[in-house]
């Protein structure tokens, strides 16, 4: 079995981050989310792994270099624009060859894994498995309506009376045929060759399509406050580990990871925190949920539920930094003299909010 990656889309839901970066690299618990697929891939047993890539390729091709580093092999499959998600599919029929491969969307978290879920596969050998989850708000999803035998009869996009609380999660399990079916769907109305329309067309041509229910947290993270919540999750889990240098003047409460090179001066850390290599705290209060990138130096001031990325500063901010996703060399800082004014350099589509 091999497995494909779709690491490529345009990310316009996190813009302005995704103007200048892959939003599959973005941290969460200061790792890319796109480790953490790369990981769960590799548990489930997989190691030939294809990484569809576009715009973003010499990022990703930087980062996850063949994929030594996670014991796995990797191919990068160039994808000219984002033309869907079965248009990927199409694309990465030659690395695919006639095997069975695990589909997995580059910027979706699956906390307990896939291991399960391709071992559902391996025994009961359907021509497609997809990987489902309970919701309360099914509107907002694709939606699979299943029969006593968790047989998929139908997949609706959004549906405004849905027919289950079933969505699809992101993952995907297919057998040779998908290629005939992303080879006969047309576009949808908004251009993209839809993985819905090429299901549904498996299930209309009589091929076994099944469903595969999980229990656990999961997350699309399409969106920065669906990032904040991934980094919630996954910082919940750490294990404490203080590497770098912690003074006797600051406090470390709850779980923390502290990267070597790191520095708490004076300061108040309450876990469950990542604090990366290099980074520098002093005279300030790192909050729950908050994960500091590498080289971040956050000087008299407080930083709570946040991801903060390589290299920003946030010097003597009066008032607690909260629920906030901040890019890469970022200068926040407060004017000494007056006039005392609100002073913006920021990208298209930030997003600030002053008292
Ligand atoms: P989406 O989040 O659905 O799309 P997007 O990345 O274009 O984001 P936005 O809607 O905010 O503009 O994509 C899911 C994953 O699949 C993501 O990792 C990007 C990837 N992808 C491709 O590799 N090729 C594609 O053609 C599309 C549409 C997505």
């Amino acid at each position: 079995m091999k497995a494909l990656i779709l690491s490529g889309g345009t990310g316009s839901r996190l813009r302005p981050l995704t103007y200048t970066g892959a939003k599959q690299l973005i941290p969460v618990a200061n790792k890319p989310i796109l480790h953490y697929a790369i990981e769960a891939i590799r548990d489930a047993g997989i190691t030939d792994i294809g990484i569809i890539v576009g715009d973003t390729r010499a990022e990703i091709e930087r980062n996850v270099g063949d994929g030594t580093q996670f014991g796995v092999h990797v191919t990068y499959i160039p994808q000219d624009a984002p033309l869907g998600l079965a248009h990927a599919v199409k694309i990465a029929e030659a690395f695919i060859g006639g095997d069975e491969f695990l589909m997995f969307l580059g910027d979706n978290l699956v906390r307990d894994g896939v291991r399960a879920f391709a071992e559902q596969f391996t025994a009961n050998r359907p021509n497609s498995l997809i990987l489902l989850s309970r919701v309360p708000d099914p509107q907002r999803f694709g939606v699979a309506e299943i029969d006593e035998f968790g047989k998929i009869k139908r997949l609706i996009e959004k549906p405004k009376v849905p027919p289950s609380d079933l969505a699809l999660v992101g993952v995907y399990l297919f057998d040779h045929h998908i290629f005939d079916a992303v080879k006969a769907i047309a576009p949808s109305p908004r251009g993209e060759l839809e993985i819905t329309d090429a299901i549904q067309y498996l299930i209309d041509s009589g091929r076994h399509v099944e469903a595969h229910v999980i229990d656990g947290w999961w997350k699309d993270t399409g969106k920065p406050e669906d990032m904040l919540e991934a980094n919630r999750m996954m910082v919940e889990a750490i294990a404490t580990r203080v590497d770098g240098s912690v003074d006797e003047r600051s406090q470390i409460i709850g779980r923390a990871v502290i990267e070597a090179g790191a520095t708490i001066e004076n300061s108040m850390v309450r876990g469950p925190v990542v604090i990366g290599a290099g980074a520098v705290i002093r005279n300030s209060y790192i909050g729950p949920f908050t994960s500091i990138s590498q080289g971040v130096q956050v000087i008299g001031s407080e930083v709570e539920n946040s991801i903060i990325l390589q290299d920003t500063v946030i010097d003597c901010i009066p008032t607690r930094i909260d629920s906030s996703l901040i890019g890469k060399n970022v200068h926040i800082s407060q004017v000494q003299e007056r006039p005392k004014a609100l002073t913006f350099v920021l990208g298209d589509n930030s997003r600030a909010q002053v008292q």
